[in-house]
């Protein structure tokens, strides 16, 4: 500062006062971030546009359609998901919110040749992936709900059945598993051709559920009966897809599935689990990374809210519930179920009502990790916290480093953060980026002295810092 600017503005001394002040009242903690600590791998951060959400974006104007794409995937006016699910069709038809298959009609037996048809839309949801990747998505995961019908022991892609051929499913048509596995490789196929690469593929959902929707039954057992052919096809193929399993209904029933898969373990890429009948609570026993790929508020009224009263669709408690996830169970990725779609309820982080689009808070909680915390960054670890207070880190693959803090009290915390060990690393700068009730992931005062960054937690907030590398 020159002695100009000093004697001119005399009322800035007075300010640093007032500011020093302000930060002894508030209880002011040190954050050590311990970059040689390292935990898991994250992949990503993400939602579906599965049973026809897809096409409820696409039938908003072109200007709503960007802005919520926007909203979705950007890295600077949203979220900055970085994973998409797609609903691999199995349904006959396109009818109330089927996923219509690549091969509606059976081609008479799994030995006929097979009679693959592309709409070049699938359901709309080429459409979100070349949008999504245009903003910087390359995790495209693609699932199935459900074999088609006539692959199955009910001869129905909805109501439960199962894959014919593996244990315990045997039909009167044969063992349709090669058949299906030929199907995934072609669905991919079809992707590839429109310059969309699949990285994940996964070929259940929920399979101890049974109901009116896409739905096939598996145990562990018949999951492995499959996988030990799927593999091998897609290495015949030459795609190097990931194959997931199995995208049970919760995390511990995915646990009582591990066993079972033991046998095909060298095929399987990713351990993927939703959170309805138990959520993600403590790590999975696998070498694999494993994602939590369905989380949701199914029925609550929409909320908007960051913090109200603590209910279900609010922004903290999901920020809390991905929190638990990464930093307690050893998540590598965490869904959302929808990301944009018509309707009541908080299923969806997004909100389409005629052609408003409107942004929920359960998004901007999503931004606060997956903007910041971007595919390939490690976990690392971290420590000071004050009570009341949660905390995560991650070193990204550029060398930045991303704190979130969870602020669950009512009063303003300031915190001062630095890094340990991670000797190639030295801080250089700092930004941070609020959410709570009156911010949507905006960019707020942070200062830099002395490699260590200083920022302020408003009470019912989540705040992101990050530390830049020096060049
Ligand atoms: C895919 O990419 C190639 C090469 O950039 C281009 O020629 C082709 O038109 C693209 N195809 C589609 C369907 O976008
Ligand atoms: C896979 O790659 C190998 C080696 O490059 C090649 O010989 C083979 O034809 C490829 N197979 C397919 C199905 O593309
Ligand atoms: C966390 O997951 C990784 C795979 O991503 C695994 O290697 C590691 O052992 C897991 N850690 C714990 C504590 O389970
Ligand atoms: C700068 O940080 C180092 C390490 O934390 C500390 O030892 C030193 O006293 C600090 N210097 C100043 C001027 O605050």
């Amino acid at each position: 500062m020159t002695p100009w600017f000093g004697l001119v503005v005399g009322a800035l001394p007075l300010m640093v006062v007032a500011d020093h002040n302000l930060a002894a009242r508030q209880s002011s903690a040190f954050i050590t971030v311990n970059l040689d600590q390292k935990y898991q791998i994250i992949d990503g951060f993400g939602c579906s546009e599965a049973f026809q959400r897809a096409v409820q974006i696409s039938k908003l104007t072109e200007a709503q359609q960007q802005y919520t794409l926007d909203l979705l995937f950007s890295t600077t006016n949203g979220a900055g998901l970085s994973i998409l699910r797609n609903g691999i069709g199995s349904s006959p038809d396109m009818s109330s919110d089927h996923m219509v298959s690549i091969q509606p009609k059976s081609p008479g037996g799994p030995s006929s040749t097979p009679q693959y048809v592309w709409d070049g839309s699938d359901n709309k949801q080429l459409w979100v992936s070349q949008e999504a990747i245009k903003r910087g998505v390359q995790t495209i995961y693609a699932d199935a709900w459900s074999a088609p019908g006539y692959m199955k022991t009910n001869g129905n892609d909805a109501n439960g059945g199962s894959l014919c051929g593996g244990s315990g499913a045997s039909c009167s048509s044969g063992d349709w598993r090669q058949a299906y596995a030929n199907y995934l490789v072609q669905y991919i196929k079809f992707y590839l051709e429109a310059n969309v690469t699949i990285t994940h593929v996964g070929f259940l959902n929920e399979p101890e559920l049974t109901t009116s929707y896409a739905s096939m039954r598996s145990s562990g057992m018949q999951a492995a009966d499959f996988i030990k052919i799927l593999g091998p096809t897609l290495q015949k193929a030459n795609l190097t897809v990931g194959i997931t399993c199995c995208d049970a209904e919760g995390w511990n029933s995915q646990v009582g599935m591990l066993g079972q898969l033991a046998s095909v373990d060298q095929y399987i890429s990713t351990i993927t689990a939703h959170s309805y009948t138990s959520s993600p609570g403590s790590p999975m026993n696998t070498r694999h990374r494993v994602w939590q790929t369905e989380a949701a508020d199914l029925n609550g009224n929409w909320q908007g809210a960051f913090y109200s009263s603590g209910g279900a669709g609010e922004g903290m408690t999901w920020a809390n519930n991905i929190h638990t996830a990464v930093a307690n169970a050893n998540a590598s990725a965490y869904l959302y179920w929808i990301g944009a779609q018509t309707g009541t309820t908080n299923s969806k982080l997004i909100r389409i009502d005629g052609n408003t689009v409107t942004p929920s808070k359960r998004l901007w909680a999503f931004a606060q990790f997956s903007r910041y915390a971007r595919p390939g960054a490690v976990r690392v670890g971290v420590r000071g916290a004050p009570s009341g207070v949660r905390t995560t880190a991650f070193q990204n693959v550029d060398g930045s480093v991303a704190v979130v803090f969870i602020n669950g009290g009512t009063s303003a915390v300031s915190v001062q953060v630095k890094t340990t060990a991670g000797s190639s690393f030295t801080a250089a700068g700092t930004t941070a980026f609020l959410t709570d009730n009156n911010h949507d992931c905006d960019e707020i005062a942070a200062s830099f002295n002395n490699a260590t960054a200083s920022a302020s937690l408003p009470g019912r907030s989540i705040v992101t810092v990050i530390l830049r590398q020096s060049n």
